[in-house]
């Protein structure tokens, strides 16, 4: 019942974990997906372009390019994920300027290409926007799953992600009365090959006993873009598992 067929949908962040997966489920449900991510080379031919998110001309670049090749964007998502080396570490060890910079890169980023992005669509007076935010952008983390491990939970990602989903929530209202839906799916932890005992502690605790996999959270990408979706605007699927649920 949900079909892409012949939409026009940006993906930034189109190379990575849950970018590949959007791409890849687009694409299977009809839809023409063009990838673009800070590590491509652009050949618009092959559906790829090279994209800086952080970058306001590199965006604007990026849409009149689409536009001028297939003639409309119909969807756009955002999942690219910009961070500094210190990425991760403790509160205790982020200064100032980390926690600037990556605001800056990740949030800030989200909200320039969000609105140049609607501006593209809104000729159409239709089109879907989504944010990936996440399951830390609605809840704070549980510090005992990093126990007995070097690994532990960005206060900037509380802040970036928070941010993005409450934007979003603005941009709906704003132009729902041109016919523009956006919305943010907040995918939980996923699978990535990290260590023992993270691993375990994260299972047990969260309802569905595992990790998610890109391939749970690209469903729910594919049917906010799909008309299925068309009565569907300023929400936020938390796809995670049940973790937020307890
Ligand atoms: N992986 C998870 O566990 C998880 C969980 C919840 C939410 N998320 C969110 O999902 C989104 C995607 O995460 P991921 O795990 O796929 O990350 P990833 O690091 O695997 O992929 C991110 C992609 O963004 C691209 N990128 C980085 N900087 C860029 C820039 N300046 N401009 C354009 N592209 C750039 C990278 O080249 C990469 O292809 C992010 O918003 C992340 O916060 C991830």
């Amino acid at each position: 019942m949900i079909n892409l067929k012949n939409k026009i949908i940006v993906v930034v962040g189109g190379n990575g974990l849950l970018g590949k997966e959007f791409v890849k489920q687009i694409r299977e449900n009809e839809g023409i997906a063009i990838n673009a991510d800070i590590n491509l080379d652009s050949d618009l031919d092959k559906h790829i372009f090279e994209c800086d998110i952080t970058d306001e001309n590199s965006i604007r670049n990026l849409i009149e390019s689409v536009v001028n090749k297939f003639g409309r964007i119909d969807g756009w998502i955002n999942t690219a994920y910009p961070r500094t080396a210190d990425w991760g570490d403790r509160i205790d060890n982020i200064d100032f300027d980390s926690f600037r910079k990556n605001v800056d890169m990740h949030m800030n980023g989200y909200f320039i290409a969000s609105k140049l992005a609607i501006d593209a669509m809104l000729p159409n007076q239709k089109g879907s926007l989504i944010n990936i935010a996440s399951i830390y952008g609605v809840v704070g983390p549980d510090f005992t799953i990093y126990e007995g491990t070097k690994m532990s939970n960005s206060v900037t990602y509380a802040a970036i992600k928070g941010g993005i989903v409450n934007f979003t929530r603005f941009l709906a209202s704003y132009y729902g009365g041109n016919g523009i839906r956006v919305n943010t799916v907040s995918p939980g932890g996923i699978f990535d090959n990290q260590p023992e005992p993270f691993l375990s502690n994260y299972n047990k605790k969260v309802p569905l006993k595992r990790m998610g996999t890109p391939q749970d959270i690209a469903p729910g990408v594919v049917y906010l873009l799909s008309d299925a979706a068309n009565y569907v605007t300023g929400q936020n699927l938390i796809i995670d598992g049940g973790w937020t649920c307890i």
